[in-house]
């Protein structure tokens, strides 16, 4: 399997109800993973790029997040919506999406 040349991480992290510190999972992330999973197929990015569901990865309360390395660029409050913009702009286009980019604060 080649390297990718980035690899996003969309925090599909679930918690209980009413845990203090929320989850993507709560807004619905798992839509987004599977709006990654159909722009990667359209735009033929499997052998180029890689995406993966994970578990935390900070920010619970602006979740979805969204996680691209090497550059470690979060994107927050990701809707299905957004992912076709970041695939274009982002994994092909090379620049970032800066509406949705983490504050520094932040990330
Ligand atoms: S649960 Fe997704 S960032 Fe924490």
């Amino acid at each position: 399997m080649p390297r990718p040349e980035k690899h996003v991480f969309v925090c599909t992290q679930s918690r209980p109800q009413g845990h203090p510190r929320g989850s993507c999972s709560q807004f619905n992330s798992s839509e987004v993973m599977d709006a990654f999973m159909l722009a990667f197929q359209d735009h033929d990015l499997w052998g180029k790029h890689k995406v993966s569901a994970s578990g935390c990865v900070g920010p619970c309360f602006t979740g979805p997040s969204v996680l691209i390395y090497p550059e470690s660029t979060m994107y927050l409050k990701v809707t299905p919506d957004d992912v076709r913009e970041i695939v274009e702009k982002h994994l092909i286009g090379g620049e970032v999406v800066e509406r949705l980019k983490a504050p520094d604060d932040i990330w």
